[in-house]
């Protein structure tokens, strides 16, 4: 039901969505050394639905008779200079991811594969949503400036309803 070319680049969207999985846990570990506990936990739920989404993955390609080949992942940056670069590059991560969909969903278009189309279109739908939570953190981040407790306050109130 895949392409080979379809198939390689699920593969490798794959290994994406694990390295922005340990990623994110890096990031959660990074504001754990922090003792920021709000924003460790909000990356550690963060790493959890990367890995859902690799999973997702993984699981459309085994139901399309595909082989799934776990690429090798590089290793996430450990150390940060403030909390505003952490953010960042959890932004960046999503920039990046949000154009790796679009450029997956281009190539399905192109094949006229529909599953495929289908597949990706709830992600889509998700990374609107990833690249709006994220531009929030890192908004709330800068405004706090050097008072990061600050957004560990927010993230209580914020998480209430
Ligand atoms: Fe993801
Ligand atoms: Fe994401």
């Amino acid at each position: 039901m895949l392409s080979d070319k379809l198939q390689t680049a699920f593969n490798a969207q794959v290994g994406h969505e694990f390295a922005n999985s340990l990623q994110y846990i890096a990031i959660a570990n990074y504001f754990e050394g922090e003792s920021l506990q709000g924003l460790a936990k909000l990356f550690t739920k963060q790493a959890a639905e990367e890995h859902e989404h690799a999973m997702k993955f993984t699981q459309f390609l085994l139901e399309t008779g595909c082989k799934v080949v776990i690429p090798a992942l590089p290793a996430p940056q450990n150390e940060f200079a403030s909390a505003e670069a952490a953010a960042q590059l959890a932004l960046d991560a999503e920039i990046r991811t949000t154009n790796q969909i679009n450029d997956l969903l281009t190539l399905a278009l192109a094949e006229k594969n529909y599953a495929a189309q289908n597949f990706l279109q709830w992600f889509v739908a998700e990374q609107v949503e990833e690249i709006a939570s994220a531009t929030t953190n890192l908004d709330i981040i800068k405004k706090a400036g050097p008072n990061v407790l600050m957004v560990e306050a927010y993230l209580v109130h914020a998480n209430k309803d």
